[in-house]
């Protein structure tokens, strides 16, 4: 198959590339490398049916293209990371609503299935344990910058299901919960890449907020794993999915788990959100995905756990 992976030099953009061309499809790849990197595939290089365009989702004369060109697609282009929402407000609100938009409506027209990478954060400051896919999105202040990605990913989740729903095209959508692996950078907020990074360097570990807030951390190679899967299963057509681990650490133990795993010097030091990203900002205290549902739909379950996931990002940043 020829398969087109929107924000294919990403982190998980890459990682599903790898998976995708081992298997013998071709990928087209598209990415403006906002926060990706050509470093992240050029290891994809040697493959004769990897290719990739360095553009924007924006572009919808070269989407058009190459959604004409594709057997279906993995939509992953999108502006991510607490940090640089914060920091890119516009920017994001466009990419992910006007760019998924544009993405979905050519799917739609050449009837091209299409997964639609979500995210934990639509479930906002909602406090219940754990998430089942039909809970309440409970989402903050327009003025807390950092509600707009969880706002444009649950309209992106209603405009997917729309087009399935009046135009029958196939569509999967799946919510990831915070998903590491090598590669990934602490660049955006993304806690385990920066506490690697900081320990590794003998630089202060910093914590934001008490740190007593927890979060499930899962494996990038078990999140493709899942995707792939749930696009090959008709039945998965029209559903939304939690994908990711549930078993959960606070970010406290986290780096001082870290820490331990290098043999690091570094203190550990907290910060305050406020000096991490300004007045206002609100966290939630714990984000656990019942993953029940793909279980049932593919019998997914994530076969690598935190200490084993650590181990390999460890080994790649000392690399
Ligand atoms: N990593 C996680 O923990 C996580 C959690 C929830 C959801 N997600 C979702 O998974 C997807 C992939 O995220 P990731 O972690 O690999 O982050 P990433 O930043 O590495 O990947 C996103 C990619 O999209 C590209 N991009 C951004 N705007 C673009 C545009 N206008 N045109 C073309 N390319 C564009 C970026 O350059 C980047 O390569 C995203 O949709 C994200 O919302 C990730």
């Amino acid at each position: 198959m020829k398969i087109l992976i929107t924000g294919g030099a990403g982190f998980i953009g890459s990682y599903l590339a790898g998976e995708l061309l081992e298997k013998g499809n071709s990928v087209l790849a598209i990415d403006d490398l906002s926060t990706g990197k050509l470093d992240n595939i050029k290891h994809l290089k040697e493959y004769s049916g990897f290719s990739v365009k360095i553009d924007t989702i924006m572009n919808e004369k070269l989407m058009e293209k190459m959604v004409k060109e594709c057997d279906i697609i993995y939509h992953l282009a999108a502006a991510v990371g607490v940090k640089y929402i914060i920091d890119n407000p516009l920017r994001s609100i466009e990419t992910n609503v006007c760019g998924t938009e544009i993405v979905l409506r050519l799917a739609s027209k050449y009837g091209r299935p299409i997964l639609i990478a979500s995210t934990s954060e639509v479930y906002g400051k909602n406090c219940k344990v754990p998430f089942k896919e039909e809970d309440d999105s409970v989402i903050g202040y327009s003025k807390l910058y950092r509600w707009s990605y969880a706002c444009a990913k649950k309209l992106d989740e209603f405009l997917a299901l729309a087009y399935f729903k009046e135009k029958k095209n196939p569509v999967v959508i799946a919510r990831f919960f915070n998903t590491c692996g090598a590669r990934q950078t602490g660049e955006y907020g993304m806690v385990v890449p920066r506490f690697v990074k900081q320990a590794i360097l003998n630089q202060p570990i910093t914590v934001f907020g008490d740190g007593k807030q927890k979060r499930c951390f899962s494996y990038v190679g078990d999140v493709v794993r899942g995707i792939m899967e749930l696009m090959s299963n008709q039945k998965c057509y029209g559903e939304v999915f939690n994908l990711g681990n549930d078993k959960e650490i606070s970010i406290e133990e986290l780096a001082h788990k870290i820490k331990g795993m290098t043999n690091s010097k570094s203190p550990i030091h907290y910060v305050s959100y406020e000096d991490a990203y300004g007045d206002g900002f609100e966290d939630m205290q714990r984000r656990v995905p019942d993953l029940s549902k793909i279980k049932k739909f593919i019998g997914y379950s994530p076969k690598v756990d935190l200490h084993e996931m650590l181990g390999l990002i460890i080994k790649d940043f000392k690399a």
